[in-house]
């Protein structure tokens, strides 16, 4: 049977959790290989280097929200203990397993109530998921009921998402509760041909809860 080969085109026209759950088991076996290694994805690495860049000793422990197969925790792993997964999709969390980088790993919507307590994670790290037919701005405001006061978070918006999405405007309404955000924009590819998408860009934004 011939395997249709899964890429940008697909995960952007996700609608529904669901559908997430759908694309990533079929792709999570090549995922590594056909989509980060070959279009030299740099998100994650990008999220380790300014997570390294803002963090402090007490930014511990740490959650990788969609966290996929791994690769910030590959990259995070080599500066940081103590990081958890949390995914919707239990094939990308098991390839994510073998790489042994993460403490604990959580299979749970974004988009539901998390069953993690209060005030956990000294830090909330996040590549590709605030992105198309993914996550949006409302998952915010559990991540911030989980995370510690003065917890840091890193992750990346979607640049054309920013405002079409309603990032903006959730952070003008999350403002009393975290640090004024610092943004830096930076090419989520080296190398990517895809005619539509390989120049695309993400916001890292970087805050943290007061
Ligand atoms: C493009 S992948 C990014 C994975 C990894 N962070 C990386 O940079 O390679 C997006 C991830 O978000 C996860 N995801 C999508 N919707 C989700 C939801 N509602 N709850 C939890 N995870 C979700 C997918 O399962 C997938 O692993």
């Amino acid at each position: 049977m011939m395997i249709e080969k899964k890429g940008l085109k697909d995960a952007y026209s996700l609608k529904t959790p669901e559908d997430s759950i759908n694309l990533y088991k079929t792709w999570a076996s090549t995922y590594d290989d056909d989509f980060a290694r070959q279009n030299d994805y740099r998100s994650p690495i990008e999220i380790a280097k300014y997570f390294e860049k803002y963090s402090n000793h007490s930014n511990t422990p740490i959650l990788d929200v969609g966290a996929g197969t791994g690769l910030i925790g590959e990259y995070l792993n080599l500066i940081a203990k103590e990081i958890d997964a949390i995914d919707i999709s239990p094939e990308m969390l098991n390839i994510a397993r073998t790489k042994n980088c993460y403490s604990k790993i959580i299979e749970a919507d974004l988009t539901q109530q998390l069953p993690i307590n209060d005030n956990q994670y000294g830090a909330i790290v996040s590549a590709g998921t605030f992105t198309h037919g993914h996550v949006g701005p409302e998952v915010l405001d559990e991540l911030l009921r989980i995370t510690r006061p003065d917890g840091l978070f890193v992750f990346t918006i979607h640049y054309k998402l920013f405002k079409k999405a309603g990032f903006d405007k959730k952070l003008m309404e999350i403002e009393k509760n975290i640090t004024k955000p610092i943004f830096h924009e930076v090419d989520v590819y080296g190398s990517n041909p895809d005619k539509d998408n390989g120049s695309d860009k993400v916001i890292i934004t970087v805050f943290r809860k007061i």
